[in-house]
């Protein structure tokens, strides 16, 4: 019988973010920029899935659907409105939201920031304000004291270059800046707010909840990056500009926190003392691949274009690249360079019909368990997201939830989808079967069970 098993104590479980699901987030730097109507779809926040007051329903769903683990986040501008007060009734309600997954023997991981800023701290200029790490360790102090006793795995930051890149170098995200100079200035805040984050979850913990030793990292987005193959010139500009791309998307950060010094080409190194070594494991939030092609006409893009798919590939309602390959050379890179404990914190994909996730989820695990018997310590898997919700500058048009959840539905009804029901069985079998393969997706067979030969072909 063909089957993939994983090993004992893997952890499995789904994933998601304070701002995109709680509702609500009034102080926040996202909030403004919605009410200034910069969400594509015209969409806002709002009360989101109103998580917030349905956590109870969301929790006794997992519990049924037997989600042995959940990672949430805390909003810094929910707990920290204004300035050094502190919102009693908001640190009481994570706590009763904490108790009801820890009632149901829920494992928690817990975000202590996901991109989201209290509005008092985006105004005097975000992460770019020499005081901001300051502000940020002093309001880690007290959310770590206070919620000490939950986490399970505490992810510091969630992807930090995206808000980096997105917010001070692309103009994406708020506050729309363009500049490489505040870009790189970010990322040096980034890293001591990282650090000084971990430092304060150390000082405040003596073990998880199931007296393992503490775990607390970044929750860092990888893709498989790689140069087109165009012919001359081009092919070797592309592949010049794979390794820029993989420098600024991950690996300065990386390099970063394995020798405690930031460097990026033709610019001075920074120094962070205790940097080095600050992280208990490598957390991997992967969703897609890049295949960078020279193009003359994006000028404004280093002459790349990123969004081109190779012939055969398929793409998701994001418009990226169904490469599963790529997850098992991420996950294998990733143990090469650090061989530290593995966490895959997020992958998923936008479906709102669910026709390609289950052979996503299926092609992806398979990659994850492959990892495994090459010798890499991953030790589980969230998947993205349990419930539809707030995709950031997509508004709610992107539905990335196992649950279904319409936002314009008065009654926020969660509807599993046909994947959610997938996710459980290979749950509570502890890894894939014939039997779930066929049953939910036969076409997936290959990529799940196949030998796969052409893994290692483009490189
Ligand atoms: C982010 C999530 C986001 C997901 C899908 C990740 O990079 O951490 O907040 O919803 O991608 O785009």
């Amino acid at each position: 019988m063909k089957e993939l098993r994983f090993p004992q104590g893997f952890i499995w479980g789904t994933s998601t973010a304070g701002h995109q699901i709680e509702g609500n987030n009034i102080h926040s730097d996202w909030w403004e920029f919605e009410e200034k109507g910069k969400i594509y779809d015209g969409t806002k926040s709002a009360k989101a899935v109103d998580y917030w007051n349905r956590f109870e329903e969301d929790h006794r769903l997992m519990k049924e659907l037997s989600y042995p683990a959940f990672r949430l986040g805390i909003e810094w501008a929910k707990l920290e409105p204004e300035k050094g007060r502190y919102d009693l009734s908001a640190l009481n309600h994570y706590r009763k939201i904490f108790d009801s997954l820890r009632d149901k023997g829920i494992k928690i991981c817990l975000t202590m920031y996901h991109w989201v800023l209290p509005l008092w701290v985006a105004k005097a200029g975000g992460w770019e304000n020499p005081e901001a790490v300051n502000w940020w360790t002093n309001y880690c102090e007290k959310a770590v004291k206070e919620f000490a006793q939950y986490p399970d795995i505490w992810v510091t930051l969630n992807e930090p270059l995206v808000p980096a890149a997105a917010g001070y170098l692309g103009g994406e995200f708020p506050p729309e800046k363009k500049s490489f100079k505040s870009f790189i200035g970010v990322v040096a805040a980034l890293l001591r707010a990282h650090l000084n984050c971990y430092e304060v979850i150390h000082a405040n913990t003596s073990s998880a909840p199931d007296g393992t030793a503490v775990k607390a990292g970044v929750a860092q987005a990888y893709q498989w990056i790689e140069p087109w193959g165009s012919k001359g010139l081009k092919g070797l500009y592309e592949r010049f500009m794979t390794n820029l791309f993989r420098l600024g998307s991950f690996e300065a950060w990386d390099k970063a926190i394995c020798s405690g010094r930031l460097k990026f080409p033709l610019r001075r190194s920074v120094e962070i003392p205790r940097l080095k070594g600050s992280y208990d494991y490598s957390g991997i939030n992967y969703y897609f691949r890049f295949s960078l092609r020279f193009d003359a006409g994006k000028r404004g893009e280093g002459l790349i274009d990123r969004d081109s798919i190779p012939e055969g590939i398929e793409k998701t309602q994001m418009g990226w690249q169904i490469y599963p390959k790529g997850f098992y050379l991420v996950i294998k890179d990733n143990w090469e360079r650090f061989k530290k404990p593995i966490y895959i914190l997020e992958n998923g994909i936008a479906d709102d019909k669910d026709l390609q996730r289950p052979k996503y989820l299926l092609e992806h695990l398979a990659q994850v368990h492959r990892a495994i018997k090459d010798g890499c310590d991953l030790r589980g898997y969230f998947q993205w997201a349990f419930t539809d919700n707030f995709e950031w500058r997509e508004g709610f048009a992107k539905k990335f939830g196992l649950i279904e959840c319409d936002y314009k539905d008065p009654n926020l009804t969660r509807k599993p989808r046909k994947s959610a029901y997938m996710y459980s069985e290979i749950i509570r079998e502890n890894g894939i079967t014939e039997e779930i393969v066929k049953k939910y997706s036969p076409e997936a067979e290959e990529g799940v069970f196949g030998k796969s030969p052409a893994l290692f072909q483009r490189l």
